[in-house]
């Protein structure tokens, strides 16, 4: 009722955690996983060498990245049981839903599951992870199409394994494509982690609590759905998809926005951190021309995206609010490019977002000091007061 906010009382919330993981520079756009570059990585390594690097804290010499690999690649297949778990959900279901309660679910089937107290099992879990998501995620793809599920083929590499468990299917072999691969790892490795964000936050205070690493990745996954969060990369096509559809012009959707017309906002534009470009955007559109010249595409709602980010950027409105393309404004059109439906986007997030989970969810329990906890509040409802008598 004052008006005053918690800014007012001097509340500054000095309770940041602490982590090694990753490097933001919002100001600067600047963003390292464990003082590499994102650019260098993005364009010199793979997913795994990444998910390595986040989760022990140094690149893997050959024979680690190969053994980690090949652990990878042996526990690929699900208990046949977990099955009936997908059966039991209608075609319709979010695929986000799906995969987040699948994880919870793959926990009941191992004793002890990822119990922090135990480092075998911490290890154990950390492949399982890796090596299962992507099979629960080719699995919700195929029941929302009502084809029949593929189990994984070992012999090829983690990306490849995971396009053909969206596109093979069970009457031919899946030819590999190598632009397909190549976009896929490159967008896989730019998600992979971005310090304290909803989602590795949420994995952090869950596990925070002493919670297993599969309840912890699950409420992340939950936390990542929301369209403010990684849910933005489906917003971005719904929302390129209504500018198309209702022939009213970029410019008159851009004044809807500075209007705030129904609440109506620029997805895959503005960041909590980045107060410039995020450079990850930068990656994401040249990668998006590449793409679809490679594979032959051109699509109407990239030209739609380049013009209203270029009205956007030249616009006082987004300028003053420091409001620029994030990572989820292009890679939309680069999924739909590769034939993922629009659901399935925030599902490639979070398979991108795993290793960055993992390696926040084992810092966390490996340092105290680096545990959330219970996040401070500065109370400022009613004074005490007594109940009106009898
Ligand atoms: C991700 O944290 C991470 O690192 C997240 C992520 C990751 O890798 O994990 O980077 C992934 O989540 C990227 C963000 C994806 N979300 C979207 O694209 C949804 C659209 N963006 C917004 O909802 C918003 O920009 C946020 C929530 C992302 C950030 O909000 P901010 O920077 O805290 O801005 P704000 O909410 O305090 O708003 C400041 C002003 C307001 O206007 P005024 O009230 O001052 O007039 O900017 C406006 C807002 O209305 N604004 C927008 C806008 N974002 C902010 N106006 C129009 N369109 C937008 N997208």
């Amino acid at each position: 009722q004052t008006g005053l906010t918690a800014l007012d009382y001097g509340f500054v919330n000095t309770a940041a955690t602490k982590s090694d993981i990753t490097y933001i520079d919002g100001d600067a756009g600047i963003l390292r996983y464990r003082g590499y570059p994102i650019e260098q990585l993005a364009k010199n390594s793979s997913y795994l060498e990444v998910a390595w690097l986040l989760i022990h804290g140094e690149l893997p010499t050959a024979d680690q990245l190969g053994e980690f690999d090949e652990k990878i690649r042996r526990h690929t297949l699900l208990h046949e049981d977990l099955k009936h778990f997908f059966s039991a959900l209608p075609h319709t279901a979010h695929p986000m839903a799906v995969i987040s309660s699948a994880l919870s679910a793959l926990s009941t089937y191992y004793e002890n599951a990822g119990d922090p107290n135990d480092p075998e099992q911490v290890e154990l879990t950390t492949i399982r992870l890796l090596a299962k998501l992507p099979v629960i995620a080719g699995y919700a793809h195929k029941k929302a199409l009502g084809q029949a599920f593929l189990y994984p083929d070992n012999s090829l590499s983690f990306v490849d394994n995971f396009l053909r468990l969206n596109f093979g299917n069970m009457a031919e072999p899946y030819e590999i494509d190598p632009v397909l691969s190549t976009a896929l790892e490159q967008l896989l490795i730019l998600h992979a982690d971005h310090e304290q964000n909803a989602s590795t936050s949420t994995v952090r205070l869950v596990g925070s609590t002493g919670a297993n690493l599969y309840a912890s990745v699950s409420a992340g996954i939950n936390a990542l759905s929301g369209p403010l969060h990684g849910g933005a990369n489906e917003a971005v096509l719904e929302m390129l998809g209504r500018i198309r559809d209702s022939g009213e012009g970029v410019q008159r959707f851009v004044d809807r926005v500075k209007n705030k017309e129904d609440g109506v906002k620029l997805m895959g534009f503005g960041h909590r951190v980045y107060k410039n470009y995020d450079p990850r955007a930068k990656i994401v559109k040249e990668s998006a021309d590449q793409v679809l010249a490679q594979l032959g595409i051109s699509d109407p709602l990239l030209d739609l995206a380049k013009e209203l980010e270029q009205i956007a950027l030249e616009d006082d409105y987004f300028k003053e609010r420091r409001l620029y393309p994030n990572v989820d404004f292009y890679t939309g059109v680069i999924y739909k490019a590769m034939g993922f439906p629009t659901r399935m986007f925030t599902v490639l997030f979070a398979i991108g977002r795993l290793p960055g989970w993992i390696a926040h969810w084992r810092e966390m329990n490996e340092d105290p000091q680096t545990k959330i906890g219970r996040p401070q509040q500065l109370y400022m409802g009613a004074a005490e007061r007594d109940l009106p008598q009898r």
